[in-house]
């Protein structure tokens, strides 16, 4: 069987904890990885100044996927390894596409839902237009740009009506703030219509982004495919993941859909250097990370496997969770 070249980016705090379990799935599901390990994040900085230069980018784009566990360390200043390492990857490497799906049942609801985001992944404010002038005096300006490009939008809005066309439900809606954002949300807006004439049999809405959270709380049901800017996104998404059992649950797939380089994976907890090294991180955001790899890698079987091992993972320590939901991955092979 061929293997698949992975870079894994372990990371800080409890990183390469919850990295170490979901390789561990991901070999009980009998794909083969060929890993290669790379020491970066917040503590690699500490020690010698890098966060990711050119070189390792470059070493980096040579590989079929990348493995993320957190990355982030106190000691380090905010912006420094977000924008350094993290931005850094999803720019260079045109990730254009944050795929985050939930699954769960809210707090004071009596059946689950089931719902994915997708969230444009380089452009918004997050492109870093802006700047700082006379800074620390009682007249500093601080301007912080939000980049919104036809091409960006469009890429990101058919990406999202292509993967609703190919769920049963056939749904997609738009969150944005177009009553107020009316620059960037007019763009959306039209580009959404028009994508759409592309596509339908796909039923569609638009929720301003504070009704949307209303919602994610009180109606996720009404919910199939969500697309949505850069840092809508960012926040929905944590807001998604509280209502869907927990952000220990929460993966994400940074993707690029063009297959010019790898795509990224990484659950969307940070760190927690709270509780690193102590074997309490919930592994099963990782694994189902792995499990979204597995399925941009072809291994779609072995994907089902390993997420059907992680519904109503048992509760314990990082490893016992890990090693229960491999040995059920193994046995489900058998
Ligand atoms: C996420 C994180 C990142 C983001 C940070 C760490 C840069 O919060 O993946 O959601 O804002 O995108
Ligand atoms: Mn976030």
């Amino acid at each position: 069987m061929p293997s698949h070249r992975v870079a894994v980016i372990a990371g800080d705090g409890i990183g390469p904890e919850v990295v170490r379990e979901a390789l561990k799935v991901v070999a009980a599901a009998g794909v083969a990885l060929d890993t290669t390990e790379f020491d970066l994040g917040g503590e690699r900085y500490l020690r010698d100044g890098e966060v990711l230069s050119d070189a390792v980018l470059d070493q980096l784009r040579s590989y079929d996927a990348i493995f993320l566990g957190a990355v982030g360390t106190p000691a380090v200043p905010p912006g420094v390894i977000e924008r350094g390492l993290l931005l850094k990857m999803r720019f260079a490497l045109d990730l254009y596409i944050n795929q985050r799906p939930f699954a769960g049942t809210a707090p004071g609801h009596d059946r689950p839902h089931e719902f994915v985001v997708i969230r444009e992944n380089t452009e918004g404010p997050y492109a870093g237009e802006g700047g700082q002038l006379r800074r620390g005096t009682p007249h500093e300006i601080a301007t912080q740009g939000s980049v919104n490009t036809r091409h960006g939008v469009e890429r990101c809005v058919r990406y999202a009506f292509e993967l609703a066309a190919s769920r049963p439900r056939r749904h997609l809606t738009l969150v944005h703030k177009t009553n107020v954002l009316t620059y960037s949300g007019d763009l959306w807006q039209r580009t959404f219509e028009e994508v759409g004439r592309e596509f339908p049999q796909v039923g569609t809405a638009y929720n301003h982004v504070d009704a949307a959270c209303i919602y994610f709380v009180q109606d996720p049901h009404r919910y199939d495919v969500v697309v949505t800017d850069n840092l809508f996104g960012d926040i929905l998404t944590d807001l998604g993941g509280a209502v869907s059992g927990g952000i220990g649950l929460a993966s994400s797939a940074n993707l690029n859909p063009a297959r010019t380089g790898p795509s990224m994976f990484e659950p969307v907890h940070g760190s927690a250097p709270d509780i690193a090294g102590t074997n309490r991180a919930n592994p099963v955001a990782a694994i189902l990370s792995a499990a979204l790899m597995l399925d941009f890698l072809g291994e779609s079987a072995a994907a089902a496997t390993v997420r059907a091992a992680c519904d109503a993972a048992p509760v314990g320590s990082t490893t016992e969770v890990g090693d229960a939901i491999a040995s059920r991955v193994a046995a489900a092979r058998k």
